[in-house]
């Protein structure tokens, strides 16, 4: 058996086995050590371009921000649900614009919470804390009768505040929630405000409403989902279908008089608005984390309604619906103009408004498409809200003049 020979470099007298090659075994050593840092830094680099990848979704999915520096000092506003989320928001842009906010919350203590903390923030002191539950026709009326007392002015009124997907519960009056909080309750403020908005003109509404909607009918034979009840694909995206079709028929009544009204979808926000989600844990974990990359910021929310309420190049456009600061097309049924009619006498009827305009042809004026009273199938409706019950007040006892 010969010994190999002792290869340039290696220590004098080592002695190596057969076969065996020190240098290509050095090199072969020096590419695994290069190896190692090879995969360290291709790893490292695609680590770095999921970072970027993710912080560019996250980028995209904030949408446009409304940037004009301009300032609405001394603007009366009203907006409601704004103790936290994209009301909020809202709440404390216009505040550091120099307005003054009504904060129309159902909750005085959260309001209150809210109120100190964008007072904080803003340097504004002409924050107001006012109690406003959209589910009760009565606080409706008692929160427009108060502001009235104190402001003879509105400028800009925010219909913000809004529920999602909860189980079916009624309002104060007997309707479901969420058609009640989301468009009855709204329905009825917007119509008690309408002498203070044009006494201000130009002024402006902004109604929040949803994407949701393209998911949405008005059901004409159940619009309380009596007989059939969907959290989401039913009730929430009627009520926000009925947003929709209450802005465009608003914007028809008020033509010529410097009142614009327009509606929103602020975005897949990061909000409390799935505080009823009933999923298991593990599901929420997963929405939580996943809302955190996929989901718009509320102040990201917030930019379209406030671009609606502030920008000067709006001043005139009206009856549109927008979404991340642009305008958007409607679906042939969120801009059917029969709908819209029908569903503003149904709500007026259900609110106790007496009618704008007369009934169509065939029509009593205490009846719906449907052929029921009032569209109320259960006797559950208050007296109040029911024009067609003998106990009922006089339309004029609860309506705030509206011309
Ligand atoms: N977040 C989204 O992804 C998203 C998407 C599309 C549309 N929207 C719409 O955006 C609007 C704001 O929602 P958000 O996401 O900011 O939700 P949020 O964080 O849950 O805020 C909703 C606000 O509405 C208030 N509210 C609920 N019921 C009320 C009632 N009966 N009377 C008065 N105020 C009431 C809430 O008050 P409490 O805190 O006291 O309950 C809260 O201040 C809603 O109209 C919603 O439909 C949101």
């Amino acid at each position: 058996m010969s010994e190999a020979a002792t290869p340039p470099g290696s220590v004098p007298g080592t002695v190596f086995p057969p076969g065996f090659d020190p240098v290509a075994e050095s090199v072969e050593k020096t590419l695994c050590f290069r190896g190692f840092w090879a995969w360290a830094v291709l790893i490292l680099l695609i680590a770095l371009g999921i970072s970027l990848f993710m912080w560019l979704l996250r980028k995209c999915i904030q949408g446009p921000a409304y940037r004009k520096a301009n300032r609405i000092d001394g603007k009366v506003v009203i907006v409601t649900g704004c103790n936290t989320g994209i009301g909020k928001e809202t709440v404390l842009e216009l505040a550091k614009r120099g307005a003054r906010v009504y904060m129309a919350c159902r909750d005085p203590g959260r309001c209150e919470a809210a109120r100190l903390d964008i007072m904080d923030r803003s340097r504004n002191q002409q924050l107001f804390n006012r109690t406003l539950d959209l589910g009760s026709l009565q606080s409706v009326r008692n929160f427009v009768e108060r502001f009235k007392a104190e402001e003879s002015r509105l400028d800009i009124l925010i219909n913000n505040a809004g529920i999602m997907a909860c189980p079916r519960t009624l309002t104060a009056d007997g309707y479901e929630q969420q058609f009640g909080v989301n468009h009855l309750g709204h329905f009825l403020l917007t119509n008690l405000l309408l002498d203070r908005l044009k006494h201000s003109s130009p002024s402006r509404i902004v109604v929040v409403s949803s994407a949701a909607h393209l998911f949405g009918r008005i059901n004409r034979e159940d619009l309380m989902s009596e007989k059939n009840y969907g959290k989401f694909f039913g009730a929430y995206s009627q009520s926000k279908l009925a947003n929709i079709l209450f802005t465009l028929k608003l914007s028809n009544i008020l033509k010529g008089t410097g009142v614009t009204v327009n509606c929103c979808h602020p975005g897949v926000v990061r909000t409390e608005l799935n505080r009823h989600f009933a999923g298991p844990g593990w599901m929420k974990s997963v929405l939580q984390t996943g809302s955190l990359y996929f989901f718009k910021t509320p102040k990201a929310g917030a930019q379209t309604s406030l671009r609606l309420a502030l920008d000067p190049q709006l001043e005139s456009s009206t009856g549109g619906y927008y979404s991340d600061c642009m305008r958007w097309p409607l679906v042939p049924w969120a801009r059917n103009m029969q709908t819209a009619d029908w569903l503003w006498r149904e709500s007026e009827k259900l609110v106790g408004l007496p009618p704008l305009e007369p009934p169509p042809p065939g029509q009593s004026p205490t009846q719906n498409g449907n052929g029921t009273q009032n569209g109320i199938g259960s006797s559950s409706a208050s007296a109040t809200a029911n024009p067609a019950s003998g106990e009922m007040q006089s339309v004029e006892t609860v309506v705030v003049n509206r011309s």
